[in-house]
């Protein structure tokens, strides 16, 4: 199958023109799935909740709908990140196919000041099984857990889509351990550009890649560029635990070993 990653650079409050800007980028190469940054509708960088409330919208909203009907044409599936109106307001990410809204995730692992403005995520590591494979879902700083793909790759994820607003300059390089750690292949989607507003300033490093079980980098995406990237992806690769006769990858774990 083939998977894209679409690197964009939202600019903050400007949904509609982000939302035509991912869609143009998806208009340019067929995927089979396609993984958007984190917020990747509204922009990242929010001065207090009240503003984050007022561009928070349900999993149902006029961007799913774009995103559905467009799947609906072009027989594939979007992952992509937005701020969810649901109890709470949830930093999340959709998965959206043909037959409509398959699955959310809630950002586990907050990041910075993500935590004055999102409740933390409450509906674990989901992992999706699709006609085109398994995929699993984490957003951005998740990457720093190793717990987070470790919990996808124990439920059975070939693929991790990982929408990013990446600032830190280490997950590109991370990701790849995630990737060698638990044999599956992952596709960060970040963006690039700069928020500076209410006196914080953040600039985001793009560099979005596909990266295989072997910790092979299929694609990498530059720092500056809006653009988008794609790599066939042999999933039954991810299959494949068994690093020697004697060692395999999950179940060469010793969780009965690991307590303080
Ligand atoms: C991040 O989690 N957006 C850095």
């Amino acid at each position: 199958m083939r998977v894209a990653v679409v690197q964009t650079s939202s600019i903050f409050g400007e949904a509609k023109k982000n939302v035509d800007q991912a869609l143009s980028l998806m208009e340019t190469v067929a995927a089979d799935l396609y993984v958007l940054p984190e917020l990747f509708n509204t922009g990242y960088n929010f001065i207090d909740e009240k503003e984050v409330r007022s561009m928070a919208e349900p999993a149902d909203s006029l961007t799913f709908r774009t995103m559905s009907e467009w799947t609906k044409k072009h027989s594939c599936y979007v992952v992509y990140g937005f701020a969810e109106q649901a109890d709470r307001i949830y930093n999340s990410a959709a998965l959206v196919g043909p037959e409509g809204i398959i699955g959310i995730y809630r950002k586990v692992h907050l990041f910075d000041r993500e935590n004055l403005f999102f409740a933390p995520g409450n509906l674990g590591f989901p992992v999706f099984n699709l006609p085109i494979g398994k995929v699993g879902i984490m957003i951005c700083f998740d990457w720093i857990y190793p717990e987070s793909a470790r919990s996808l790759a124990l439920k059975g994820a070939q693929l991790i889509a990982h929408p990013a607003n990446l600032v830190l300059p280490n997950c590109p390089y991370a990701i790849v351990t995630r990737c060698l750690e638990n044999r599956l292949f992952t596709a960060t989607a970040d963006r690039v550009g700069e928020e500076n507003r209410g006196g914080v300033n953040l600039k985001f490093i793009g560099t979005s890649e596909i990266v295989a079980p072997n910790g092979k980098i299929l694609c990498r995406l530059g720092v500056q560029e809006s653009t988008i990237s794609v790599a066939d992806v042999d999933l039954a690769l991810a299959d494949k635990k068994q690093i020697n006769e004697y060692n395999h990858v999950l179940k060469g774990r010793r969780p009965d070993q690991y307590y303080l």
